[in-house]
């Protein structure tokens, strides 16, 4: 008698656990779709695409386990919802540092979104060096009987901030967290490297942009003028003729 009712509790908590877990996927297809629709947007606009690449992850039961115990939570669905902000990641790989801001602009900007967290560790980095741009956003999810509001974490990073990230977490899980001071100091000096990278590139995207725009006002010249693509390819033959150096 007693193990048909374990065996129904167990049905339940399962059938609990998978809700409880697929709100979360949910949240993730949603702002997946909504970064989808920023890129597409912003590469109209800007002929360039700034996201490089998007991934996303579900915390396994395991971890989120792991991290109630760790950090001495109640293993109440309740207590984890509040506590746990990692339970949906994405992360976001941008081309440039202004990037970045752009797009958590736009992120933070849409009215179903509430920023809960907001952690600037581009202009702020890590003591070991690491960069990047955290936000734990809160957005609402529709099921068939109820609306449930959400936790995801959004890093958003460069390429080579995410270079500098990767790798130094594969070095910290190799040696077992006990780095040596000198590989700790040589660590925050790449992350430095790749910051510099980072500043130079934006330095060129700039410059790039600056001179798109100076083009683009000549040509809005010539067209004011009357000038359009075909009398001007006219008058650019004429003058290389009239001046001998076609
Ligand atoms: P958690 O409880 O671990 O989430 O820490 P927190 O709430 O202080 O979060 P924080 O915003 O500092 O970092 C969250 C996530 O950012 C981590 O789970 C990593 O994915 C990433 N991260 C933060 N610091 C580092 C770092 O030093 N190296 C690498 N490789 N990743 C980091
Ligand atoms: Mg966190």
């Amino acid at each position: 008698m007693e193990k048909t009712f374990d065996l129904k509790n167990l049905k339940a908590i399962k059938i609990e656990l998978t809700r409880f877990m697929m709100a979360y996927k949910f949240a993730l297809d949603e702002m997946t779709t909504k970064i989808n629709i920023l890129k597409d947007e912003f590469n109209y606009i800007h002929e360039y695409n700034p996201i490089e690449h998007v991934k996303s992850r579900l915390k396994s039961p395991g971890s989120i386990f792991s991290k109630v115990q760790r950090k001495g939570l109640d293993y109440t669905l309740e207590s984890i919802k509040e506590n746990i902000k990692d339970i949906a990641g994405m992360r976001i790989t941008c081309s440039f540092i202004s990037d970045i801001y752009e797009i958590s602009r736009m992120i933070a900007n849409q009215k179903d979104i509430r920023i809960i967290e907001y952690k600037d560790y581009i202009k702020n980095p890590k003591p070991n060096g690491y960069q990047s741009l955290h936000m734990i956003v809160e957005i609402p999810i529709f099921m068939s009987d109820r609306e449930e509001l959400i936790l995801v974490e959004i890093q958003i990073r460069t390429i080579a901030m995410d270079f500098w990230a990767s790798l130094e977490h594969k070095i910290y899980y190799k040696y077992n967290k006990e780095i040596p001071q000198k590989m700790l100091e040589e660590l925050k000096t790449t992350a430095e490297m790749a910051a510099h990278l980072d500043n130079k590139m934006e330095g060129l995207h700039k410059e790039m942009a600056k001179m798109k725009k100076t083009e683009e006002a000549e040509d809005q010249i010539l067209q004011s003028m009357g000038i359009g693509n075909n009398k001007l390819k006219l008058l650019e033959t004429f003058i290389e003729e009239q001046l001998g150096i076609k």
